[in-house]
This record gives C-alpha cells, structure tokens and sequence, in this order.
C-alpha cells in the first residue's frame, strides 16, 4: 500500500496539541458592551441573548467581571439620552463613551479602551455623518471635521485606541491630523476600513439604537459582492497612516481576511458582528448545534489571518479557557 498516513498526527490528543497549527488566547479577544446614559438599566438586547445595555451606574460591576475573566480589551458604544440632527453627542466631552472610559481608567487602568468613532448612534437620523438637504445623502467633508473632534474627545477621555467606523473617505487622514495636533501623537488608529453594507449588523442596531430612519448605508458601507475594492480601501488607509485594520463582518468574509492578511502588515481585526453573534446563539440555544460551534468560528477566522477578534462571545470563550476546554 503506498499512501501518505494523514492519520499519524491524529492518533491521540496531545499528538493533536503538538500539530495544531491555530490558536486563541484570551489576548486576541476585544469586548463589545452597550452603555447606556439613563441610570439602574441592565437589559438584555432582545436579539442578542446574553448582551446586555448597562447603565454607567452599573458599568464598574461588569468591567469587574470582565477583567477577572481575563479580558485584556473592552470597546464601548453608546446609547445617549438624546439624539441630535449633527450628533453632537459624539464629541461631547462628557458624553456618554467619554464618561464610560474615564470609568473604566479609574477602577480598571490596565484594561484597554477602544472607543468606536461614528455618529450614528448620536444623530436623530441615524446615519453616520451629516445630512446634505439637497442629495438627501451623508456628507463626506463636512462630516470629517466632527469625525476629528469625536476622536479627540475620545482620547482625551483616556482611550487606549481609538477605532473609526462610519466610512467617510479620508477619516484616517484626518482624525490622524486632529490627534497629532492635540498631543495624542501616541494613540493609534484601528481602521474599520473595510466595512461592508450588511444586513449582518441589524441585532447592533436594536442594541445601540441606530437604525437608519430614512435610506440606508450603501453610499458609504461597501457593496458585499466586492472584493477588491477591500484592497483599494487597505491601501489608501495604510496610506494614511492606519495603525491596524478591522474587516467587518467576518464570518462570511473569511476571504477577505485572508486577502489583508496576504496584503498588508498590519494586525488584522475581525468584527464577529452582531448578526453572527445572534445567528450562532439561537442554533445553541435551540440545540441545534452544539457550544463547540463558537471556537470552530473564532479558529476559522484567526485560521484566515486575523489576530484579533472583536466578539460578543468573548466572556463565553475566557470561560470555556478558564475550564480547559479550548
Ligand atoms: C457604527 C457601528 C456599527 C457596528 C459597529 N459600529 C453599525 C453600523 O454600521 O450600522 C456594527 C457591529 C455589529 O453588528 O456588531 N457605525
């Protein structure tokens, strides 16, 4: 019989272990959590079971338990009291991020602080930048300048890192000028670059509130059928001056996490949307499939070349390490 044996590097567990060629750790997770401005609220999101919006009042409890389970990274977004026209609470200094990361330095210093940029958890309209009354569609160059003054807030509430979302062209250039000539040379810019328009974010949208209420995000979001325009968008965020890239969503564009790994140097962040999130918990909890199915998807994608994995699931997986199951 002449065949190669696969079957050799597979006979026992730790002959497995020796093999395996993907790992996770606890370091390669960053945490999603809601925060919202009323007081004494801890409600889960309808569609997303075991996510919760938390009041600020509540936040220290839950930044208690995620530093003892060993996460290292928390991203914030927020669910402000009132929404505006120009989403004037994004770059409010006390505003509702801001505050929730002065927090997080005050009890936890260590625990990194992503904060998202993007106003459209802000705007009455629920769009990502400013209105232009005559097309009806999100500006880009007058958006920019409160893209800047967002980030600038940010850092000045002490974010570690700070992440913008809303797609505008030239956003790295920009909040990358703004943090330099505000004395944050040293923060960097983790890039949601590569954001498609998709229908994978809608649980996100009931949490944060931000359902667009006229339109939707095509003009801005990429078209999911797209995949070297992911490249166009690498380059010109590396270009200017991108510290790290988010590829959102993930799970159904693992290829496109392969193509920025084989392109370009930067860390890789994969944004296991919420939408992914809501999917893979309702087939768990109907017993469809099995609790196994989460590390399955967060080895597939650093398996497609992310480091770091931004995930809803992120308690769930420092558990299942705290029990040597992964
Ligand atoms: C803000 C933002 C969105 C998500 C992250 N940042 C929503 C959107 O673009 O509509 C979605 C994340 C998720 O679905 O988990 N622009």
């Amino acid at each position: 019989m002449n065949f190669d044996r696969h079957r050799r590097l597979r006979r026992t567990a730790n002959m497995r272990d020796m093999v395996r060629e993907t790992h996770l750790h606890k370091e390669d997770l960053i945490y999603p959590i809601f925060v919202v401005e009323k007081d004494d609220v801890r409600k889960e999101v309808p569609s997303m079971k075991g996510v919760h919006q938390i009041s600020l009042n509540l936040l220290k409890e839950e930044l208690d338990e995620v530093a003892a389970l060993g996460i290292k990274s928390v991203i914030f977004f927020g669910v402000p009291n009132e929404k505006d026209e120009v989403g004037s609470g994004a770059y409010h200094d006390h505003g509702i991020v801001q505050e929730a990361c002065r927090l997080s330095k005050a009890h936890h210093p260590d625990l990194l602080v992503i904060l998202d940029t993007c106003l459209c958890e802000y705007t009455d309209h629920g769009h990502c930048g400013l209105i232009d009354p005559d097309t009806e569609d999100v500006d880009n160059d007058s958006t920019l300048p409160l893209l800047v003054r967002t980030a600038v807030s940010q850092a000045r509430a002490g974010a570690d890192i700070i992440a913008p979302s809303n797609m505008m062209d030239g956003f790295v250039t920009e909040i990358r000028r703004g943090l330099d000539e505000n004395g944050f040379r040293h923060i960097p810019i983790m890039s949601y670059g590569i954001k498609y328009a998709s229908k994978f974010y809608g649980p996100f949208r009931d949490a944060a509130e931000s359902t667009p209420s006229f339109g939707d995000r095509r003009t801005y979001q990429m078209d999911p059928a797209n995949r070297l325009e992911a490249l166009r968008e690498l380059e010109s965020d590396e270009i200017e001056g991108a510290d790290m890239m988010i590829v959102k969503p993930a799970l159904s564009y693992l290829d496109i996490i392969r193509d920025v790994r084989n392109h370009s140097d930067l860390p890789v962040v994969a944004y296991n949307v919420s939408g992914e999130y809501a999917m893979t918990r309702t087939a768990i909890d109907m017993g469809l499939v099995d609790e196994e199915v989460i590390i399955e998807q967060m080895v597939s994608m650093k398996r497609a070349g992310a480091d770091l994995i931004i995930t809803y699931f992120a308690k769930d997986i420092c558990k299942k390490i705290d029990r040597g199951e992964v």
